[in-house]
């Protein structure tokens, strides 16, 4: 890319279709976007499907959106299994789990495939560097995160964060499209674990979690004490629930590991929960019920 040339994107793609790719999806879509989604197999697919089909008949039955419209965002939604039918994109945003080891490959092979010398790779990680990301391309400075918030339709914010590398014009695309299309507003973050919101975040979940570990006060009380006492939507521990436990224990543990701060280590309750299986409401029981 000739710097201080911006990208506009008609062809993004999206990289795993769950909480947040699929409300990543959603958004581009219904903003008139073509958009190619990967998951790992064709169970995931019909899962990621599901979830966006699920959303969008949502917000026809609360008369926010016409099933014209719906049909049509649909209709701009491909699926596909094989990162190498990536190579027509313009801007793929990888959204999986935090896994440093795949985010990794993930980036390295889709430099390998996309095309166009000017394609932008961006990743929704809230905590893995972006510079780590970048280097597994050949083109660090085509490399920038683009950090959505949960829910995906509803939450008005994106943290674009630059690396070390990142160009100028790719900043300027990146934010063109979260800003002009998507609708989105921007804060930009230094490429550092837990960018902003997640670095003042995480510590108060962490916390709402020890206080509940140490029998301190029940779940309802310590969310109720948020929600009535401090106007918050939601308390903590129901927060916690919504973004998925072992997303946040991903999240403290590489915040830990950059920081090496004890306001950011895991506590044993969220670890003995992941490992119990109790994710949040994506799969029915966190600290709460949802069955
Ligand atoms: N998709 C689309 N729309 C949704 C939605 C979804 N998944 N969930 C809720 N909505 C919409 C509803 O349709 C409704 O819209 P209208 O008022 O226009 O009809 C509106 O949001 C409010 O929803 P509800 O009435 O069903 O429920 P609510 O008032 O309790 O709001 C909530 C739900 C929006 C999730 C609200 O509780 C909230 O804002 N919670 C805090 C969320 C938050 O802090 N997110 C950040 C998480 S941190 C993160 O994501 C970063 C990370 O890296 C970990």
């Amino acid at each position: 890319m000739v710097d201080g040339e911006q990208v506009g994107v008609a062809r993004l793609g999206v990289i795993g279709c769950g909480l947040m790719g699929s409300g990543i999806v959603e958004v581009a879509a219904r903003a008139g976007v073509d958009v190619l989604v990967r998951e790992i197999d064709a169970g995931a697919v019909e899962a990621g499907r599901a979830r966006i089909t699920g959303s969008l008949d949502r917000a026809v039955k609360r008369g926010k959106l016409s099933a014209e419209d719906r049909d049509a965002t649909l209709g701009r939604v491909s699926f596909t299994t094989d990162l190498g039918d990536f190579g027509d994109r313009q801007l793929v945003v990888e959204a999986i789990a935090e896994n440093e080891q795949l985010k990794t490959e993930i980036f390295s092979t889709l430099d390998k495939v996309v095309v166009s010398p000017d394609a932008l790779f961006a990743s929704n990680t809230s905590s893995i560097p972006i510079m780590k990301l970048g280097m597994a391309t050949s083109r660090p400075e085509q490399v920038i995160g683009i950090h959505f918030f949960n829910p995906v339709p509803v939450m008005p914010l994106v943290e674009l964060v630059p690396s070390l590398l990142t160009s100028d014009a790719t900043k300027e695309s990146a934010r063109a499209f979260v800003t002009g299309p998507l609708g989105k507003q921007v804060i930009t973050s230094q490429d550092r674990a837990g960018f902003v919101v997640n670095a003042l975040l995480v510590p108060y979940l962490l916390s709402a979690i020890r206080m509940l570990e140490s029998g301190f006060a029940s779940a309802d009380d310590i969310d109720n004490g948020m929600v009535l006492g401090c106007s918050h939507p939601m308390g903590p521990l129901r927060l916690c629930d919504l973004i998925g436990l072992d997303t946040i224990k991903a999240v403290a543990e590489s915040m830990y590991d950059e920081f090496k701060e004890p306001l950011y280590s895991s506590p044993p309750l969220l670890a003995r929960m992941v490992d119990a299986g109790l994710l949040g409401k994506k799969n029915g029981r966190g600290f709460h019920d949802y069955r």
